[in-house]
């Protein structure tokens, strides 16, 4: 399924600047609220999911895009610094960089988050081959645009790479091709309930659920859980791992983070049911941290953490 296995992580996605404000409660409809000090912290689920895979492990590439602006210059050095190839991150002009407003339950570390999508609308899928070939694994997320994952995938698939998808921000009329060209998808609870339309509220119905999404093409689903941990489920075989239970701060990244491990983890040669318990892990310390790429976890923090926690 993969090339020679080296590490090497492409990754497709978003780069945002996170806008994160800390509230008490959502404000109701026409109510006026106040909120904490806000921050500018580097965010987006491509570039999070690069910097967990750059952090643990992977040899990292991004394709996306950032306008030419403050943020984009932020943004874009902030990924090179961690020692991201950046050379397909264009920075474009007259148009912003993506921008994410994520208002942060102070107290449950739960968020809710806004995005405007900016540059990352507009990011391609390469036409180099050499770009796929490089590649043991693709990441993808769905805040670029659906037909550039498609053609990545399409792409990254002739030349034996590994697709992962994690189908978030998730939305109901994606098309079968996207899934066909996928090998493993990454949903949460809620986005498997939106992409399948079933019922989510117990293992047996996210079972029936996997094995509905999978009929769409992909033969790996990994259903997130939250703090209780993660499902993974193919034709003929299911597995939960447990997550080990963390006071969240905030859980911004968590998902990212555990994308990232994975595909790390995977273009390494590791087996699924090896690389899961270690992305949990690290999807885990990233709740303990504010803030989407600075809470992301090294190599050394997750496994003192795993080692920690050995029941
Ligand atoms: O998954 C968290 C990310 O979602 C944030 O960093 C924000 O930018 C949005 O893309």
């Amino acid at each position: 399924m993969s090339n020679p296995t080296h590490g090497n992580v492409l990754v497709v996605g978003s780069i945002n600047m996170d806008v994160v404000t800390p509230i008490k409660k959502l404000p109701l409809p026409g109510q006026t609220i106040m909120a904490g000090d806000v921050q500018l912290i580097p965010g987006g689920k491509g570039a999070n999911a690069a910097v967990a895979a750059a952090r643990l492990g992977g040899t990292v590439r991004m394709i996306g895009a950032v306008g030419d602006d403050a943020f984009g210059h932020t943004l874009k050095s902030n990924l090179v610094n961690e020692g991201i190839d950046c050379n397909q991150v264009p920075m474009i002009k007259a148009i912003s960089s993506g921008t994410a407003v994520i208002l942060l339950d102070a107290d449950s570390g739960q968020n809710s988050i806004m995005v405007s999508a900016g540059a990352n609308a507009k990011v391609k899928a390469s036409d180099d081959a050499d770009v796929y070939t490089w590649a043991n694994v693709l990441m993808m997320q769905l805040e670029t645009p659906v037909q550039t994952n498609i053609d990545a995938a399409r792409r990254a698939r002739e030349a034996g790479v590994t697709v992962i998808l994690d189908p978030a921000p998730a939305c109901d009329d994606l098309p079968d091709e996207l899934f066909a060209a996928c090998d493993v998808l990454l949903p949460n609870e809620t986005e498997l309930a939106t992409l399948t339309g079933m019922p989510i509220s117990s293992i047996p119905q996210i079972l029936a659920a996997s094995h509905k999404l999978m009929e769409r093409g992909s033969q790996h689903i990994i259903v997130t859980l939250g703090p209780r941990g993660a499902l993974w489920v193919t034709d003929n075989h299911n597995q939960l791992f447990p997550a080990t239970p963390v006071k969240a701060v905030d859980t911004t990244a968590a998902g990212d983070s555990f994308a990232g491990a994975l595909a790390a983890n995977l273009a390494q040669g590791k087996t699924i049911a090896d690389s899961v318990p270690f992305a949990l892990a690290a999807g885990s310390l990233a709740c303990t941290k504010l803030g989407a790429q600075p809470s992301v976890p090294t190599t050394d923090q997750v496994l003192a953490f795993m080692q920690q926690n050995v029941s």
